[in-house]
């Protein structure tokens, strides 16, 4: 008979403890323990075939090398993301609010791959539903199979009856392994079946897709060690009013971070968005202030963003910053900067910043565009709009340079700018007798005020 005994886990980071706590000593989050039942069995082994077989040490020369044998994906923007492909045997999470388009980015990579035998296990719609959402994106897989399952030994059961070729898990949260008595998404049950997954797919070589839901502050819902236990985080996120659906990496043990997957949410289904530096700024108007393209790198990809910014006298006592899809704190250094160097009197405006499109920008290669579009605001002085900007800003008022700042240029030529401003620090070594496009340097934002502005 099999020992129940109960443990508190940090319903934030996941930490176990024997007694409850107030503050979390792992985390440091207040009132985050709950009480959940473990049923620790003495032979405990997840999936159940990993006791049968022990490994031992090998060579690492006589360990094969996959590397060739990853799954191929026609959706070239998750290829990319996954680092070209899909690895046998990984476990992917993907997070990202409700609604945002997980089960359908699933389906539709389950429905495209229809060579390989896919089971997608749902554990929120109706096999109908499902049914009814696949029928929107025109499809003629016949390799799809659909399971409407919660608890992981009947999941296993009927893995191991369909054997397919690739599992999606919709969602992670709703499923309940019997081994664990608390309720489905709960720390320990979320914990355990992504360790019985994350068995299965090693054991078997099956890919696994884990679709997880995401908090408030948008973090995978459940503990950090989830994202420790799988392979790659994607994150799928965007503005839900917005039709553009970014996948990003958060991490990945096969390939880089900062690849980008781009989307565009369409009545039958997610459309690739194989150019989106066209989306992002195709809907600047000629002759509206405040706006200012920056020439920024998603990874190894170009993006050329539009960034939009509103200036106007601060009405009540403190002046207003916000900035939506860039860092709050960078804004507020950015506008002491220009106050201080620059001589602008920012500090009784509110000042508002948006990236279009609903994207995030990291790069720092768009701080020149933010503080460009900034004065360009406060002057009312529209900008042209074949110019854009690729460099970041420091502390004294200096252009600095910016990395892969070719790839930059090159893209902002192909999408027919007539002018780049970058830093002069960026230029060295590069040809600049190859790109048609008027390249301008500068080494200080009092330069670069003085060329834009007069
Ligand atoms: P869904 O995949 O259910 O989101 P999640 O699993 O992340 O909660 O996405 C649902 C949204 O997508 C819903 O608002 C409708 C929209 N949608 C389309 O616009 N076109 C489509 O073809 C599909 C299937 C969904
Ligand atoms: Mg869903």
């Amino acid at each position: 008979m099999a020992k129940v005994k109960s443990a508190y886990f940090c319903q934030e980071c996941g930490h176990e403890s024997p007694k409850w706590a107030g503050k979390c000593p792992s985390c440091g989050q207040w009132n985050t323990f709950v009480e959940e039942v473990i049923t620790k069995e003495q032979s405990s082994s997840g999936y159940q075939s990993s006791s049968k077989r022990a490994n031992k040490p090998v060579a690492i020369q006589e360990v094969e090398s996959t590397s060739e044998a990853r799954i191929k994906v026609a959706d070239r923007e998750l290829s990319r993301v996954l680092g070209g492909g899909i690895v046998p045997g990984s476990l992917v999470l993907i997070g990202g609010e409700p609604g945002i388009g997980k089960s359908t980015l699933m389906l539709q990579i389950a429905l495209q791959l229809s060579n390989l035998k896919v089971l997608y296990v749902s554990g929120e719609e109706s096999a109908q539903q499902i049914k009814m959402r696949a029928d929107r994106m025109e499809h003629d897989s016949k390799n799809c199979f659909i399971l409407t399952e919660t608890h992981t030994a009947d999941i296993f059961r009927e893995v191991e009856a369909l054997g397919p070729d690739l599992l999606v898990i919709d969602s992670i949260q709703t499923l309940h392994s019997p081994k664990i008595e608390s309720a489905a998404g709960s720390v320990g049950q979320v914990k355990e079946c992504t360790a019985e997954l994350m068995r299965f797919a090693k054991e078997n070589k099956i890919p696994v897709f884990l679709i997880g839901h995401i908090t408030k502050d948008g973090a995978i819902a459940g503990p950090k060690v989830l994202e420790h236990m799988v392979d790659a985080v994607l994150q799928f996120e965007g503005d839900r009013h917005l039709t553009y659906r970014i996948l990003r990496t958060t991490k990945n043990r096969f390939g880089s971070t900062n690849e980008l997957g781009i989307y565009e949410m369409m009545q039958n289904g997610l459309r690739q968005v194989s150019n989106p530096s066209e989306i992002l700024i195709s809907q600047k108007d000629k002759n509206s202030s405040g706006t200012a393209i920056g020439a920024t790198l998603e990874g190894n990809r170009p993006l050329l963003i539009e960034i939009q910014a509103l200036v106007s006298p601060a009405t009540y006592g403190t002046p207003q910053r916000s900035a939506t899809g860039y860092d709050n704190k960078r804004l507020n250094m950015l506008l002491a900067v220009l106050e201080k160097r620059g001589g602008f009197r920012l500090g009784i405006q509110d000042v508002f910043l948006n990236i279009a499109g609903g994207v995030r920008v990291e790069d720092p290669a768009i701080d020149l565009a933010v503080c460009v579009a900034i004065i360009s605001s406060l002057e009312e002085i529209p900008l042209s709009s074949k110019t854009c900007v690729a460099a970041e800003v420091g502390l004294s008022g200096e252009i600095r340079a910016v990395n892969r700042i070719e790839n930059r240029i090159a893209e902002a030529e192909k999408l027919g700018f007539t002018e780049i401003l970058v830093s002069k620090f960026s230029m060295k070594g590069v040809d600049t007798s190859r790109y048609s496009i008027e390249i301008k340097t500068f080494s200080q934002l009092s330069e670069v005020v003085s060329y834009l502005f007069g």
